[in-house]
């Protein structure tokens, strides 16, 4: 009995000596140094929950940090930065700026344009030392001019177009053409819709087109195919028939260059008044007025606008449509934006 009554008070001064001991664990030094940082009770709370010893020993060898807890609830937060975010804080930084400049190692100054291009939702990381160029405090602006590379000069840096993008591919000054390339299946334009015959459109363009023409028609409007389907031979032609006769900065402004033009894709055309021959004067024509309220609905877009020159680098064309389909030609329309703008925007990266 005596033997037993020892072993029973031995096992609870052994216990009583183990909670001790856990006691003294639970209480690590780093929760002390973090109150005595700045860290408030629930901040320390938060921040043991979601990070180990060591990352929190590591916190206390730096000073406090006001955003710590957004740093790391960031989307795109690497513990392995953790140092690094620590480091390059500084009283006043944006969080989701401090994540963003850290894991790519940005080089510029934290300031607040940096801090705008970044929170912009078109911004490219690659392009930032262009946009950091450009000579405007306008956020929108400076997106839009390096997106759309009119930052570059016209034809210097030429691209190989991407024509998996198909309906919505791009043919600019910046973006060519393989030579041969025109997309999907060309038809020829029926009589009845081409003021000049023999003239050909991609299919899909094609019916669009033919039913934006029978609805213009029931409201005693009559536009037809000027000029739809043009080969890179052609292109190339005509572009030098233009800069023999007027000089190369006028061919410019109104002519692609042979394998830069819209047209040799088969999804654009060019329209006039039905029987004539030109489309000079088409913007005062009842049929033009009719176009901008309704080519979209067949997906169409006036492709070269008035207020939009710098952007598509050429002259206005109120008689140059581009097939794009009905839902993107309408968002164009509504935004009031470039198809180079929308290309930027939703197509070069998205892999649609
Ligand atoms: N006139 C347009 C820009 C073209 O030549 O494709
Ligand atoms: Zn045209």
């Amino acid at each position: 009995m005596k033997k037993w009554v020892i072993l029973l008070i031995t096992v609870v001064i052994l216990c009583s000596g183990c909670e001790e001991k856990k006691g003294i664990a639970r209480v690590p030094e780093y929760i002390n140094e973090l109150y005595a940082l700045g860290y408030s009770k629930e901040e320390v709370e938060r921040l043991e929950e979601k990070l180990s010893d060591t990352s929190l020993d590591l916190i206390t060898e730096y000073d406090y940090v006001e955003v710590l807890l957004e740093i790391i609830e960031d989307d795109f937060f690497n513990i392995e930065n953790l140092e690094k975010y620590l480091k390059y804080y500084e009283p006043r930084m944006v969080a989701s700026a401090v994540v963003y400049i850290v894991n790519h190692d940005i080089q510029y100054t934290y300031n607040e344009k940096l801090v705008n291009l970044m929170n912009h939702q078109y911004f490219i990381t690659e392009n930032l030392d262009r946009y950091m160029k450009v000579e405007s405090e306008d956020i929108d602006t400076i997106i839009r001019t390096v997106n759309t590379n009119i930052d570059r000069e016209f034809y210097t840096e030429i691209k190989e177009t991407d024509i998996s993008k198909e309906t919505l591919l791009i043919a600019n000054k910046y973006y060519q053409l393989p030579k041969d390339y025109f997309y999907g299946e060309l038809v020829t334009i029926g009589n009845a819709y081409s003021n000049n015959k023999g003239q050909k459109l991609n299919k899909t363009a094609y019916e669009a087109f033919k039913k934006m023409v029978d609805a213009a028609e029931k409201e005693d409007v009559h536009f037809r195919n000027l000029s739809a389907y043009r080969s890179y031979q052609t292109q190339n032609g005509l572009y030098n028939n233009y800069k023999k006769e007027h000089g190369e900065v006028w061919a410019d402004k109104w002519s692609a260059r042979p394998g830069h033009s819209e047209h040799q894709t088969g999804l654009a055309l060019d329209v006039a008044v039905k029987g004539n021959s030109y489309f000079d004067g088409f913007e005062k024509t009842k049929e033009f007025a009719w176009l901008q309220e309704n080519a979209h609905l067949y997906g169409f877009i006036l492709r070269y606008p008035e207020d939009k020159q710098e952007i598509t680098g050429y002259g206005y064309e109120p008689w140059h449509y581009r097939y794009v389909g009905e839902e993107v030609a309408t968002y164009i329309h509504e935004e009031n934006i470039t198809f180079e703008e929308y290309y930027a925007y939703f197509i070069e990266r998205n892999g649609s």
